[in-house]
């Protein structure tokens, strides 16, 4: 898998994409991340990217020019390739979409800055406006660091321990249950007894009672989905 990031501030991206899981992911598996500093592809002698709008009002907007220039750059077979631009307009992020995400062998990320990007960009790039959720962050680079681990982290040979990622909130439109680890007693505080009972038929019947208590009281919308899965399973 390739992943290239155009961003106008590579510095906000390097040490996230240097440590942690991503760091592992880069060393275990074939995964290429690179960064690619907008500035670079900028003809003026400024190295300047952004513009003020056509029409007036507040905020730069980030030119078609460099990107496109960047984009021709790293982009040789389109039809390989999903471009995605970070927004708040986009659809919803979730682990469904970045299941799919990982199927691919190149996904590009545009992050925005400022007010915009030229719709130009938008119109002739992108694959998938995505959003983070109903908020505005300064930069698409927060955005694509959460959506490259989200990502990532499901590669087989990325986590030591894959079964762990997939009992995650999310897997089988559950959120994940309670877990404790030792002491037994702690505070006066104790741990449940089935998970000490070293049953393990019983403690994974209560793991499964406990994701589904939860999604019912914190997420109704997923328990809805959920009970509608588990109906069809039946059938
Ligand atoms: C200050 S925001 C611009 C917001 C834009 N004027 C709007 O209201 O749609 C700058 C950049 O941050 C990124 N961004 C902001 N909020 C986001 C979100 N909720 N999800 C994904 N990306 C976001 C986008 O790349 C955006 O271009």
């Amino acid at each position: 898998m390739v992943i290239d990031v155009i961003t106008v501030f590579p510095k906000i991206l390097e040490d996230p994409l240097n440590e942690s899981i991503i760091k592992q992911a880069r060393k275990r598996i074939n995964l290429k991340i690179n960064i690619v500093d907008l500035r670079e592809f900028s003809e003026d002698k400024h190295r300047s990217v952004d513009d003020t709008p056509y029409g007036g009002g507040p905020g730069m907007i980030l030119k078609a020019e460099p990107l496109f220039k960047a984009l021709d750059s790293i982009n040789n077979k389109p039809d390989k390739c999903r471009v995605i631009f970070p927004s708040p307009q986009g659809k919803q992020f979730t682990q469904t979409v970045a299941e799919e995400l990982g199927e691919e062998e190149h996904l590009v990320f545009i992050c925005g800055h400022y007010k915009a990007v030229d719709q130009r960009v938008i119109d002739h790039w992108v694959t998938d406006e995505i959003s983070l959720g109903d908020f505005v962050v300064s930069g698409g680079e927060f955005a694509a660091l959460v959506m490259i681990d989200a990502v990532v982290r499901m590669q087989p040979g990325v986590i030591g321990d894959l079964d762990s990622a997939k009992t995650d909130s999310f897997q089988n439109d559950l959120l994940d249950c309670a877990y404790y680890t030792r002491p037994e007693e702690f505070r006066g505080m104790k741990v449940p007894e089935i998970l000490l009972s070293g049953h393990h038929e019983m403690i994974d019947k209560w793991r499964l009672e406990q994701k589904v208590q939860r999604t019912k009281e914190r997420r109704p919308d997923l328990y809805k989905k959920y009970l509608k899965r588990i109906q069809k399973d039946k059938k």
